[in-house]
């Protein structure tokens, strides 16, 4: 399968980034005073532990590259073919524009919401989401590809979901998004020289965000278990497949990228889809 949009300058980047309806996340609105009934009461005392977390704020230095960022970049890029080259653009491309989504989408909430334990919640998220797209936006500003996220914000489209199916959109969206991030950093930590960029070096504790994010809505779930009773369980199974088949289609349209790190889009979807069940269960 080939990508009919090929990325050669920040012009192409943004015109994909405003354009491309099929692959890329969507932009979410919800019902803001149905988020302000929540309550996190049945597990206040998680709820805090949690919250005291984010406070600590353990990566607040982490997004930041090293002494030897530019030259290994440098040095790797060398190496790289242009098959691989844009199908990994590609890739930081769509990471950049799920980050951007998540980042857009609680910081939404944040300011609309009056109910302090989301607003407080969506914050955090939103910091997070931040610093991950600007540290892919600063390798895509090494090619020359950089996006303008203001533009990118101001020509999205919004979709209107009810809060249920927010948490469950975030819930499932966070946890694959970890489970797709520790997959490749375990996969180049075992196989070292096939490390083509040095951004992977960064997956772990990025991906260690993404879980929390996850964890976050399941504690709301738990605190809300009729979000987890009978009809919504087959919205959730909804949800989990519309995820899993977007990134089954993505991933397919880049067998280079999958090859350079010796996994097949088909065994790295799996493993994916074993990782996110184990959490989930
Ligand atoms: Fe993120
Ligand atoms: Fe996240």
């Amino acid at each position: 399968m080939k990508q009919s949009i090929t990325i050669n300058s920040a012009e192409d980047a943004t015109h994909k980034a405003v354009t491309d309806k099929i692959f890329l996340p969507r932009f979410y609105t919800t019902d803001f005073d149905a988020m302000n009934k929540i309550s996190v009461e049945p597990v206040r005392a998680e709820w805090d532990a949690m919250i005291a977390e984010y406070e600590a704020d353990n990566n607040r230095d982490y997004f930041q590259r090293d002494a030897s960022f530019a030259t290994e970049v440098h040095e790797l890029d060398m190496k790289m073919s242009p098959e691989l080259k844009q199908e990994f653009l590609d890739f930081l491309f769509t990471t950049l524009t799920s980050e951007l989504s998540g980042c857009i989408l609680y910081n939404g909430i944040k300011r609309n919401v009056s109910n302090p334990d989301i607003k407080r919640l969506m914050r955090y998220m939103a910091r997070d989401e931040t610093r991950h797209a600007s540290f892919i936006n600063s390798s895509l500003k090494d090619y020359g590809l950089g996006i303008n996220t203001s533009d990118f914000k101001q020509n999205k489209k919004f979709t209107f979901f009810k809060p249920r199916y927010i948490f469950y959109a975030i819930y499932l969206s966070e946890t694959i998004g970890y489970a797709r991030y520790i997959k490749m950093f375990r996969q180049l930590e075992a196989y070292p020289e096939r490390r083509f960029h040095t951004i992977f070096r960064w997956f772990q504790r990025w991906c260690n965000d993404e879980f929390w994010h996850g964890e976050s809505m399941a504690l709301i779930m738990r605190a809300n278990p009729e979000l987890l009773k009978g009809p919504n369980l087959l919205l959730i199974r909804f949800f989990l497949l519309a995820v899993y088949a977007i990134m089954y289609v993505r991933d397919h349209m880049r067998p280079a990228l999958k090859q350079a790190i010796i996994l097949k889009p088909t065994e790295y979807d799996f493993e994916v889809f074993s990782i996110t069940n184990e959490i989930i269960k």
